[in-house]
């Protein structure tokens, strides 16, 4: 990664290109209800911010980028999802980490690395996948989600293209009678 992602004298690699203010209005959102399922449009702003480097170890460094998601129901107003976390980038292997906690106890360390663009103008693609039950890349959530509404799995693929972000994501339920059921977002957001 070239020089211009150095910030401070850390180099935050492809996390640069997430750093600023975020926000869109065509996001979609599919979850399960008792008896069918609900798709809500929504918006949102996401607020990645630099957060310098850590020392695992004393043998690997990673780039911090810590970000805020708050995302609001386009029927009513009302934020509908909150989420805090952070990505981290290895610019010894050119691994990606995202780890994030949302306000239901469920907390997520997925891993995974640069994707391939699927068309010149897009920059840069990152891909991080968590399965529960794995010992690394996981979920852990508290014991009422494990037993009601357990996520099983969850997948993310952000692509950013100078001051374009897109984002589809895959948290896979086990919820209701429902087995291993999709709950999707998206959204295209702009940089402020
Ligand atoms: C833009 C992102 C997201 C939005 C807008 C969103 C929205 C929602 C909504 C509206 C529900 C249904 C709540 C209800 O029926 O009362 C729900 C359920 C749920 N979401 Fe998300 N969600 C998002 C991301 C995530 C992520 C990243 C995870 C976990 C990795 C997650 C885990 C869950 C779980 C476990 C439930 C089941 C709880 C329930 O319905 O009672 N969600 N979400």
């Amino acid at each position: 990664m070239s020089e211009f992602t150095t910030i401070d004298g850390v180099n935050y690699g492809p996390l640069a290109f997430l750093i600023g203010v975020w926000q869109g209005d065509e996001g979609v959102d599919q979850t399960p209800e008792p008896d069918a399922e609900e798709r809500n449009p929504y918006y949102e702003t996401i607020t990645f911010e630099a957060g310098g480097d850590v020392t695992n170890a004393e043998q690997q460094t990673l780039a911090v980028v810590r970000y805020h998601q708050v995302v609001s129901r386009k029927s009513n107003d009302e934020v509908f999802h909150d989420q805090v976390g952070y990505w981290l980038w290895d610019s010894a292997d050119d691994t990606l980490v995202e780890t994030f906690t949302i306000p239901r106890a469920v907390a997520v360390v997925a891993g995974g690395s640069l994707g391939q663009p699927d068309s010149p103008d897009q920059t840069l693609v990152f891909e991080v996948a968590a399965q529960s039950g794995s010992a690394e890349f996981g979920i852990v959530q508290a014991p009422f989600m494990y037993a009601k509404a357990k996520t099983t799995a969850f997948s993310h693929t952000v692509t950013v293209s100078g001051d374009q972000m897109r984002y589809s994501q895959t948290t896979v339920l086990d919820i209701y009678e429902k087995k291993s059921y999709d709950h999707t977002d998206l959204n295209t957001l702009k940089r402020q």
